[in-house]
């Protein structure tokens, strides 16, 4: 895929989301109390993403991202894990299932083939499979959907589907207006180093954005959330060691004093010289805020990587770490 296509294709994440609303509509498990998402990079964050969700849906619910090569100690039979690799082929999630499958887990997978889909396929397990041909992280629509789904069917959160169409209508009445944002972020991210601040809530979102701007613009970036940042972290403003650009995400949810604490923070650092934006996330529901927000740091992210020149794409110091890897022995 050419870089513009790559572009396209971000751009096109509201129409993913209809498309994939349809993914894991036939998956259910029973007994459950507990749900680890298991996987890693691109394909992990769609955990983050349920844990938010869920917060409001399931507060009850321990829902556990998992990003290793077991499964907590925790796991056990009434537990569902998730199993995501867009590849297939990640070793660490290869690895959880093991994990998972000694603990008893009830296991689904949600990959686009690869050695997961065998090894769900051999172990009988439920398997959500994603279109092929997409990057992990471009088809973020397309694993974590079925989540809600498969939650869903398996009695463990409402019905998501009116709250998903709302999302995909807000999200495509905004296209443009979250280009335009994007663009201009992009405009003053160029040459600096992204930092994105959240509420603790939506750290899963600021981590998104951190992950597309390594991945897509190619740039260390970094991620916090309120109010823990203002126990540490802040304090760094004090000496600064390279040129920041903070992001701000504001859930209109946010308590008051999350409000209070991202604009003295806005002011504490601009009186620095640091330059920030703060984006407030709005929408009816929180479905919309969280993908409402991914969307806008997906857009900068391939923007950025448009204006400095870099291929948004290809990922090949990962790839290459892979084979690297590949040649040791695992055992
Ligand atoms: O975005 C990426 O390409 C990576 O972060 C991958 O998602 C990560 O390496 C794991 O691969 P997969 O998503 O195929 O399991």
């Amino acid at each position: 895929m050419s870089a513009d296509s790559f572009i396209a294709f971000v751009e096109r994440f509201p129409e993913h989301l209809a498309d994939a609303r349809r993914l894991g509509a036939d998956v259910r498990v029973s007994g459950v109390d507990k749900v680890v998402v298991a996987g890693i990079g691109g394909s992990a964050i769609s955990g983050d993403l349920l844990k938010i969700y869920c917060s409001e849906k399931a507060p009850s619910l321990h829902v556990h991202v998992s990003r290793g090569y077991d499964v907590p100690a925790f796991v056990d039979s009434r537990t569902l894990v998730f199993a995501i690799s867009y590849s297939g082929n990640t070793e660490e999630t290869l690895s959880a299932v093991k994990s998972a499958m000694r603990k008893g887990a009830k296991i689904v997978a949600v990959t686009s083939g690869g050695k997961l889909k065998l090894q769900a396929e051999q172990l009988n397990k439920a398997i959500v499979e994603v279109p092929e041909g997409i990057q992990p992280r471009a088809a973020v629509p397309y694993l974590f959907l079925p989540l809600l789904n498969v939650m869903h069917n398996s009695g463990l959160i409402p019905d998501p589907s009116s709250e998903i169409s709302a999302a995909v209508d807000a999200l495509k009445a905004s296209s443009s207006s979250y280009r335009e944002r994007a663009r201009s972020l992009a405009d003053k991210m160029a040459g600096r180093v992204p930092i994105i601040y959240s509420s603790d809530r939506m750290a899963g979102v600021a981590y998104r954005w951190k992950s597309e701007f390594n991945e897509n613009a190619k740039v260390h970036a970094f991620s916090n959330v309120f109010p823990e940042l203002n126990h540490n972290e802040l304090v760094g403003y004090s000496k600064l060691n390279a040129n920041y650009y903070v992001v701000m995400l504001e859930d209109e949810a946010d308590s008051r004093r999350v409000k209070e604490r991202i604009k003295l923070t806005k002011e504490i650092i601009g009186k620095r010289d640091v330059p920030s934006t703060q984006i407030v996330v709005k929408g009816d529901y929180l479905l919309t805020r969280i993908l409402s927000a991914v969307h806008i740091g997906d857009l900068a992210s391939v923007y950025l990587a448009k204006l400095t020149g870099v291929d948004p794409e290809p990922v090949a110091i990962i790839e290459d770490f892979k084979k690297q890897l590949g040649r040791v022995p695992f055992v």
